[in-house]
């Protein structure tokens, strides 16, 4: 009797773990180059949803796709992500991604966000502007990427390192623009006015401009969003104190790039794998990344967060991000040339 008593609830344990031994078999690896704790937040809502665990390795693009060469057919990876469109359209060209077994899940997003081939989908938009100190500079004083070059911002720009992708894929939409010698030219005029070596992240230019240390910066939208949003009170006050500017609004347009991703050729998970993407471009996912993450969404339905909005309309410069990705190698050439460390 006692014994019977004590089975019952034995045997219940046995099948939750045969349960969750079936659920854990469902899971999906992304290797990914995104670094926002938001995404983990995602993946556990994509796993409520679907009961597909999600599996994460990062580290810089460069690694991943290395690391995808070398694992070919072994790779437990299912998902290439980065932060940048050119890293994508590399990746493609290298052969490391398959196309959308369903290429309808992307039809809401912006054809020039997207490989037309359906090898990766942009995830999120951001614009790389021009931050200025309202203070010390007048936004009439702005107005292209190219005339950060010029005489009167001697000592008064900040940016970050040239090893940094989202400087790279500046510099080459530059080399698009205006040719390599002139994308050259405007590398080193612009590292002549620096008010510090480059350094730090993207985050860190926009503090300088609020501490004064300089009076422009060069960095994406969405860390606005974050400092605006962070816990720290620091960050908080720097985010009030700077202003963004969308550089050649007369012209090509400002410099956009892209997060999104790919479905890596040797998965064999390519439905989980593209279940996992068209969570990601539903208007559900597209708003909470806008008001999470800040970066902007990349489908036609999906709305701008408020505090998107409050930083003004803009239009983008559509060059392709095979472009971007065919002019990576010249870009990091250009810069060691110029001096931009
Ligand atoms: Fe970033």
């Amino acid at each position: 009797m006692k014994s019977r008593l004590l089975l019952r609830p034995f045997l219940a344990a046995l099948s939750v773990i045969s349960l969750t031994g079936a659920i854990s078999a469902a899971e999906l690896t992304l290797y990914t180059q995104r670094h926002y704790e938001f995404d983990e937040k995602l993946h556990q809502l994509f796993t409520e949803r679907t009961g597909i665990k999600v599996v994460v390795v990062k580290a810089a693009a460069e690694e991943l796709m290395t690391r995808l060469q070398s694992e070919g057919d072994r790779t437990p990876a299912d998902l290439f992500l980065t932060a940048d469109g050119a890293g994508l359209a590399r990746a493609k060209q290298a052969g490391l991604l398959q196309p959308l077994p369903d290429p309808a899940i992307a039809a809401k997003v912006e054809p020039h966000l997207k490989d037309e081939a359906h090898h990766w989908v942009g995830l999120t938009m951001r614009a790389r502007v021009i931050y200025y100190s309202p203070d010390r500079v007048k936004a009439g004083e702005l107005s292209t990427y190219e005339a950060l070059a010029e005489p009167q911002w001697r000592a008064r720009v900040v940016a970050r390192s040239s090893s940094n992708a989202y400087n790279q894929s500046l510099l080459a939409s530059l080399i698009a623009a205006n040719g390599p010698e002139k994308a050259q030219a405007w590398a080193t005029a612009v590292r002549a006015n620096m008010a510090r070596p480059p350094q730090g992240s993207d985050r860190d230019q926009i503090r300088a401009v609020a501490s004064g240390l300089a009076d422009v910066a060069l960095a994406n939208t969405y860390y606005l969003g974050l400092l605006a949003t962070s816990e720290d009170a620091k960050d908080r006050e720097a985010a009030a104190k700077v202003k963004v500017f969308y550089p050649n609004q007369d012209g090509r347009g400002t410099h956009i790039n892209i997060s999104g991703a790919g479905i890596v050729k040797a998965s064999k998970k390519a439905e989980q794998a593209s279940q996992f993407l068209a969570f990601l471009l539903s208007d559900e996912v597209q708003g909470m990344i806008a008001e999470n993450t800040f970066e902007y969404p990349v489908t036609k339905t999906a709305k701008r967060s408020e505090l998107q909005q409050s930083w003004g309309e803009f239009k983008a410069d559509a060059l392709p991000f095979s472009t971007l990705g065919e002019k990576n190698a010249e870009a990091v050439r250009l810069f060691d040339a110029s001096g931009w460390e």
